[in-house]
């Protein structure tokens, strides 16, 4: 396991503990008995609790192990759920979305009736264009209201999208359209951030020309910059979603792909996860329903995520749109003009209800509390964080300074795999501890096993898996039968292996301990070392590489890389600039490295495979584990003594 010893004790030496409020309790949309629902009877009555159908299931769910069927007989529309839905009970002027863009003065409101309207005219256009039921479609955008249309427009027609993080690169973007067979892809002319623009449309023409499957290119004007358009390929949005006539909700069977979304694994290659119609929905609306308490008439709220990741599909699009709720979206970053950007937000909208990372938080502690000071947060009622373990201190620092020591926390444990949140507290029920994800959601079988398969009594360590099927699980990995069952289902017989370390205490609480695989966790980023390590080596004069993850009081984790230059060449700060921008180019700006140290060897057993857990030592300073196994055993102290005068970067 990566984490030491050291850090499970420090963490089960954390004895705060925080006792749910009896006004919180008595209002809360979780009850107590939710705990003693059974499981068949608690997923039925969601089923039908939160999801409209135009044909009823008959069957709950099939387990064929590895891959599950929920909600089979049904028939429905996941757009239909977030939009018409709405709008025929009568709350077509609810506002869906508040969005502000990063320059100051651009806001605007979209309520779930202009909503409808904007995704019949893009579905249309879509349609005009040839895109119906199966015809895959990218999405390369960045935090706009129309990024969330085009989403529901494919849904709408049941297209399946992938959406592509406007932060990856055209190597990324393009092997992502490849894979998936993309048809159309969908962008904008530029994203603002952080006061300078984002080129999406220049990177969507370096992968679209490597993507032959891409028939079109549909571009959203944002920031109003020239953007080259290439004829007969590329049209504007606005001269394609001009048709306001109505475009039928195409009725779905539940378990027709709704998305794919690529995450990293432990490969160069990401893998394609695949997201299914009803099961999905049902997840992602019940959990937001119980976790975040959502009251819709009254609660604004604002999960800060980026719809490229996970959290942006299942808590800004379709948890929350499902629910009717009112949301905020946000187009910049938290410290865009000023530090207090986000908490102005916060006190423009009444946010009520706030979701983020650990890494944003430990941001915000970094440049003071005095920026929330500045602002009235005092509707703010409930807190959530997702995406890393977060450690108390940063914990306690949200609770105090954002929550007004009045708030619960709910620190949600899921994967893009898992598409909905799986251990967390329940608001008004639960007694949280900093830094524990605390339960199972209701309805969900989590468990902690050690190597032989048993399960881990309390106060045991292990890893974390999943014993029973749930309805937001993938359907397996796009085209990689084999790759599904060797990452998940391999280590243990028809129980889901999440690849996390964990352990339960006395009270059955579960800590998050993180990967236990080749998998980093760079602010709340996944990225694989050997993705990593194939852009590096990927540059030529790169002879090998090598990338291990060192602790990093912002970031959670940071990335170090261990590089051989080729011809015994020594390394410069100009070399590590350019390697640095190099990795930025082949995935992105998240994946460079913080360090690079370069040394004429890696460390290598005698049958020359690198030994990434003493380089994982030597990028965070330990004591260095068993040598013995290592063919130059001097190559380590060498490292060392690089690594002492290394450069060090930050973004
Ligand atoms: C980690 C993000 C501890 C974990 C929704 C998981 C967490 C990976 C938590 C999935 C949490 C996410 N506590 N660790 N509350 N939430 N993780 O696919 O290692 O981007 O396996 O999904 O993030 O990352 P992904």
């Amino acid at each position: 396991m990566e984490t030491t010893a050291q850090d499970i004790d420090t963490l089960f030496l954390e004895e705060r503990r925080f006792e749910p409020s009896g006004d919180f309790a008595a209002r809360a949309n979780a009850q107590p008995e939710i705990y003693d629902r059974d499981f068949e009877e608690f997923w039925e009555s969601e089923g039908r609790e939160r999801v409209a159908w135009f044909e009823p299931f008959t069957k709950l769910y099939e387990w064929d192990p590895p891959y599950a069927k929920w909600y089979l007989g049904g028939k429905l529309n996941v757009a239909w759920n977030c939009l018409d839905k709405h709008v025929e009970a009568g709350r077509g002027s609810t506002v869906a979305y508040y969005w502000e863009g990063e320059p100051e003065d651009e806001r605007r409101e979209v309520t779930y009736a202009d909503l409808l309207t904007e995704v019949t005219k893009l579905a249309n256009g879509l349609k005009a264009l040839g895109v119906g039921k199966g015809t895959p479609v990218g999405i390369y955008m960045g935090m706009v209201p129309e990024t969330p249309v085009a989403m529901l427009a494919c849904a709408r027609l049941g297209a399946p999208h992938t959406v592509v993080f406007g932060g990856f690169s055209a190597d990324s973007l393009a092997g992502r359209l490849q894979d998936m067979e993309c048809e159309v892809l969908i962008t904008q002319d530029e994203a603002w951030r952080r006061g300078t623009t984002v080129p999406l449309k220049k990177t969507a023409d370096e992968a679209v020309a490597e993507s032959p499957s891409v028939r079109h290119v549909i571009v959203l004007r944002r920031t109003g910059n020239v953007v080259p358009m290439e004829d007969g390929r590329d049209q504007w949005w606005h001269d394609v979603a001009t048709d306001e006539s109505e475009c039928p909700a195409e009725p779905m069977d539940p378990e027709d792909l709704l998305y794919l979304l690529y995450t990293s694994g432990t490969t160069a290659k990401p893998k394609g996860i695949a997201h299914t119609t009803a099961g999905y929905l049902v997840g992602v609306a019940a959990t937001h329903h119980y976790i975040f308490d959502l009251k819709r008439d009254e609660d604004v709220y604002w999960c800060a995520a980026d719809v490229g990741w996970v959290t942006g599909h299942s808590y800004i699009v379709y948890g929350p749109l499902c629910n009717g709720a009112t949301s905020v979206l946000y187009e910049g970053t938290p410290d865009y003009p000023d530090r207090d950007r986000w908490w102005a937000i916060a006190e423009r909208y009444g946010v009520t209800i706030l979701y983020t990372a650990p890494t944003a938080i430990r941001s915000h502690m970094k440049w003071g509390p005095e920026h929330a000071e500045k602002h009235d947060l005092s509707k703010l009622r409930l807190l959530g964080s997702v995406g890393e373990p977060i450690n108390p201190e940063a914990w306690i620092w949200y609770h105090d300074h954002i929550g007004g020591s009045r708030c619960p926390i709910v620190d949600t444990w899921w994967q893009t795999e898992t598409g909905m949140i799986m251990i967390t507290p329940l608001p008004g029920i639960t007694t949280t501890k900093p830094g524990s994800a605390t339960k199972p959601f209701p309805g969900v079988d989590a468990a902690v096993f050690n190597d032989a398969g048993e399960e881990v009594g309390p106060g045991g360590g292990g890893y974390l898996v999943l014993r029973r099927p749930w309805p937001a699980m993938l359907r397996g990995l796009y085209k990689e039968h084999d790759r599904y069952v060797e990452t998940y289902w391999s280590k243990y017989p028809n129980v889901y292996f999440a690849g996390d370390g964990a352990r339960v205490d006395e009270d059955g609480d579960f800590w998050l301990l993180g990967r236990v695989d080749d998998v980093m966790n760079v602010a709340g980023h996944r990225i694989s070392t050997i993705e990593v390590e194939s852009a590096l080596v990927d540059h030529q004069e790169v002879a090998e590489a090598a990338v291990a993850a060192r602790n990093d009081a912002t970031t959670g984790q940071a990335i170090v890389a261990f590089v051989t230059l080729k011809g015994g060449a020594e390394g410069s700060v100009t070399k590590l600039e350019e390697l640095r921008n190099h990795v930025a180019r082949k995935i992105g700006p998240i994946a460079k490295p913080a360090n690079i140290v370069f040394t004429p060897e890696l460390p290598k057993t005698r049958s020359g495979k690198i030994m990434r857990r003493l380089l994982r030592d030597v990028a965070e300073n330990r004591p260095l584990g068993d040598t013995t196994t290592l063919a130059d055993p001097t190559v380590v102290d060498e490292i060392r003594s690089r690594g002492a005068e290394e450069q060090s970067k930050e973004d």
